[in-house]
């Protein structure tokens, strides 16, 4: 039995609407009834919170609500944003920090992904930090250092102690939503390299203590083999996590890898 519980999250992104959104709800809490043995959460879109989280506690679910982005500053004029004590209020317990579409699409860079991870635990709540390298970083060969200043940069100034609130997220850009996933002793290997320097920026508890988990078209089909890997700890799931029964699936491979 693995140390480090499996975590699955639903990355919605903007999908769904009032009705598709309560009805996904739904059924993932029905078809994970009875799985045990994972951690989960879901990420639906900011309107949708309150009402995602209202059939969660309504149905008495242990899926933890999650949100796909804040702004880092308490309140104040900053037209469009929405702040850590809101998402609380929402009932929020995780949100994604660096998002490969927030890097790439809106321009966030390393100091803003840090800011906002900072932001996150010091609120008391579970960061998940993604990182990951594009397809010309990885094809000339720079996947190692893009992922490990990425890691450095994302963690700057936030200390052992508040890794407890940390997950890695390891999402390949180029394997995002494309249909095309790391092989899983490529993602091994890169996820060995991130927990070994979580080792020499904290100390070995870190390092072991920490959940790295993968992303990048992980479906139900591929999620067992994927987080067998000894460093693979389960999955940030995008496209797949839109579909109550897949994603069922692949929190019941997280959960079948947790007793391998
Ligand atoms: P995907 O997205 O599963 O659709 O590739 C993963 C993610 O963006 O977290």
């Amino acid at each position: 039995m693995r140390e480090r519980k499996p975590f699955v999250g639903g990355n919605w992104k903007m999908n769904t609407n009032r009705t598709t959104s309560a009805d996904l709800t739904r059924g993932v809490v029905d078809a994970l009834a009875p799985v045990t043995g994972a951690e989960t959460a879901i990420f639906p879109p900011f309107p949708y919170l309150l009402a995602v989280r209202s059939i969660l506690r309504d149905r008495g679910s242990s899926i933890r609500l999650g949100a796909q982005d804040c702004y880092h500053k308490p309140d104040g004029a900053f037209t469009g944003e929405v702040s850590l004590d809101m998402l609380k209020d929402c009932g929020v317990e995780i949100v994604l920090a660096g998002h490969s579409e927030r890097r790439h699409v809106i321009g966030e860079n390393d100091e803003i992904v840090n800011t906002k991870l900072k932001a996150i635990v010091d609120a008391g709540l579970t960061a998940v930090l993604c990182i990951g390298e594009t397809l010309d970083q990885r094809e000339s060969g720079h996947t190692d250092p893009v992922n490990q200043r990425q890691l450095r940069a994302g963690l700057a100034d936030v200390s052992a102690d508040a890794m407890e609130r940390v997950i890695i997220a390891y999402e390949p850009v180029w394997a995002i939503g494309t249909g095309k996933t790391a092989t899983p002793e490529d993602a091994q290997d890169v996820h060995g390299k991130l927990r070994k320097l979580l080792g020499q920026v904290y100390n070995a508890d870190v390092a072991r203590r920490t959940r790295i988990i993968y992303g990048g078209s992980v479906k139900g089909a591929n999620a067992e083999e994927l987080f067998r890997q000894p460093d693979i700890d389960g999955g940030l799931i995008g496209g797949a996590s839109l579909k109550a029964p897949e994603f069922a699936q692949i929190v019941k491979g997280a959960a079948a890898s947790a007793k391998a």
